[in-house]
């Protein structure tokens, strides 16, 4: 499949299942739901003076986080359904339908970007995360969380995902997987969440985790070397964030760009 339809294959995903679990109680406590190593950099870097693009910001988990603590935020996310979802929980943030790939934002023009669990689902990882730098002023902060190579999540997706993604395609399989394997995911979300997890909420984790059209896996390692690339120093390292790592990068103050 070309990079321009796996593309489209991931916006359409997204715009009929948005990565959307949160309650009316989880919206009211939304810190519960920001990841540790995202707090520490909340409240390290981020107040209402810092400019903050989040890209891919999905159906705003972090942007109403955000929003509560009034920092001024530009979201971003490629999928109309995610977006209007997010919309609706921070009104007072501003919201751009675009791809990562190319950002429609100047260079050198945000203080601190957050992107969390998006530039694995797109066609081109590294170009995604070349933007997500560009975009950064010198002295800037990255925030970016990506899913781990070496996890067990990484089989789930790749071999365990693979026959039940080509169910899926199909009218049959997917009643089947509607009759069973959904029942079964929503019952262990439900008894893992005591009670809370709602039908919704946990079939769109089961297809953002099973079923979305790409997911790319990647090491610290390699990430780092992503970051030296870039001008981007690694200041700080989670290597557990449920699937994904946590990478926080300081921008060189020195860096240039044309
Ligand atoms: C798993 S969700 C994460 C959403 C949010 N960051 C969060 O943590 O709740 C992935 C999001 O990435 C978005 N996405 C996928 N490819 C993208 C791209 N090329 N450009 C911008 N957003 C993209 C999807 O639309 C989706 O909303």
């Amino acid at each position: 499949m070309s990079k321009a339809d796996l593309q489209k294959e991931t916006v359409l995903h997204y715009d009929d299942f948005p990565f959307d679990f949160l309650t009316a109680e989880d919206e009211r406590n939304i810190e519960q739901w920001q990841p540790a190593p995202f707090m520490r950099f909340a409240n390290q870097y981020l107040d209402a003076d810092t400019q903050v693009a989040e890209i891919g910001c999905g159906p705003g988990r972090a942007t109403l986080f955000m929003a509560k603590r009034d920092i001024p935020v530009v979201a971003i996310d490629v999928s109309a359904g995610s977006l209007l979802l997010a919309r609706r929980r921070a009104p007072q943030c501003q919201f751009v339908r675009a791809s990562n790939l190319d950002l429609p934002l100047r260079d050198a023009s945000f203080a601190a970007v957050v992107s969390d669990g998006v530039i694995h689902h797109t066609p081109d990882a590294w170009r995604s995360f070349c933007e997500l730098a560009r975009v950064l002023i010198p002295g800037g902060m990255l925030y970016l969380g990506v899913y781990r190579r070496r996890r067990y999540y990484y089989y789930v997706y790749t071999w365990l995902g693979r026959p039940i993604r080509w169910l899926e395609r199909r009218g049959w399989g997917n009643l089947l997987i509607h009759l069973t394997l959904l029942p079964l995911y929503y019952l262990v979300h439900k008894v893992k969440s005591r009670g809370k997890r709602t039908w919704h909420g946990a079939k769109n984790f089961f297809y953002d985790y099973i079923i979305t059209p790409q997911a790319t896996f990647h090491t610290r390692e390699e990430i780092e070397l992503w970051g030296q690339r870039n001008a981007l120093e690694l200041v700080e390292y989670d290597e557990h964030v449920g699937n994904v790592h946590a990478f926080v990068f300081r921008k060189s103050a020195e860096a240039e760009w044309k």
